[in-house]
């Protein structure tokens, strides 16, 4: 039996992207941005209302992305509740930035996996922006790596559960994409 509960979007994995930029005087600022994911190879989209994140992307025409982690999920979730047109929610977290060599926005020290973006097209509608960002470059921590490349299972990395307002941490490995369904192909 299933049960039916009409019109009631539920997608799953939700991303937890924490989207940073600089305003006008160099300060640096971090949102949380669920409602978005990979559009093309090496670009990214992101489904914006109007936020001091906005203002900012406008402006300098660059972002990050990082992935939230459960190491970081109180702040993260913080850059999702506060304004930066308020305060200054980087220090008041107590995350620190270093500056991208690539594009003009800030990378947060404390986030183990970062994209470094330019905005490719901030489309204007009348509930916001839909944000479309190319990579032109990732930076990992170390700590994420084996032998040299990203490993997502030390990651951490979290998605938000908008069924139950939740973070759940993405797990474990269950198979090898594109290599075990052809168990099922008909030789
Ligand atoms: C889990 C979560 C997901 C969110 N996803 C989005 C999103 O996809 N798009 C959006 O415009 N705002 C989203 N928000 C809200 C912004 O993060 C929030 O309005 C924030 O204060 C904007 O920051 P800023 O004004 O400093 O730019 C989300 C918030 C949370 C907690």
């Amino acid at each position: 039996m299933k049960k039916s509960f009409g019109q009631k979007t539920i997608i799953t994995p939700l991303p937890v992207l924490i989207l940073a930029t600089y305003d006008e005087n160099g300060v640096p600022n971090a949102m949380n941005a669920a409602w978005g994911g990979q559009y093309d190879v090496n670009e990214i989209f992101v489904s914006l209302s109007r936020h001091k994140t906005t203002d900012n992307l406008l402006l300098k025409q660059a972002f990050t992305v990082s992935f939230a982690t459960a190491d970081t999920v109180i702040e993260s979730d913080y850059f999702g509740i506060e304004s930066g047109r308020k305060v200054n929610k980087i220090e008041a977290a107590g995350f620190t930035v270093t500056k991208s060599e690539v594009v003009d926005a800030p990378i947060i020290d404390q986030y183990p996996l970062t994209l470094e973006c330019r905005v490719k097209e901030l489309q204007d509608d009348t509930n916001g922006y839909i944000l479309i960002g190319e990579v032109v470059n990732m930076t990992a921590d170390e700590s994420i790596l084996t032998d040299g490349e990203v490993d997502l299972g030390k990651l951490k990395a979290i998605c938000f559960d908008s069924s139950a307002n939740k973070y759940r941490v993405i797990g474990e490995a269950v198979g090898d994409a594109f290599a075990c369904g052809a168990a099922l192909i008909k030789k």
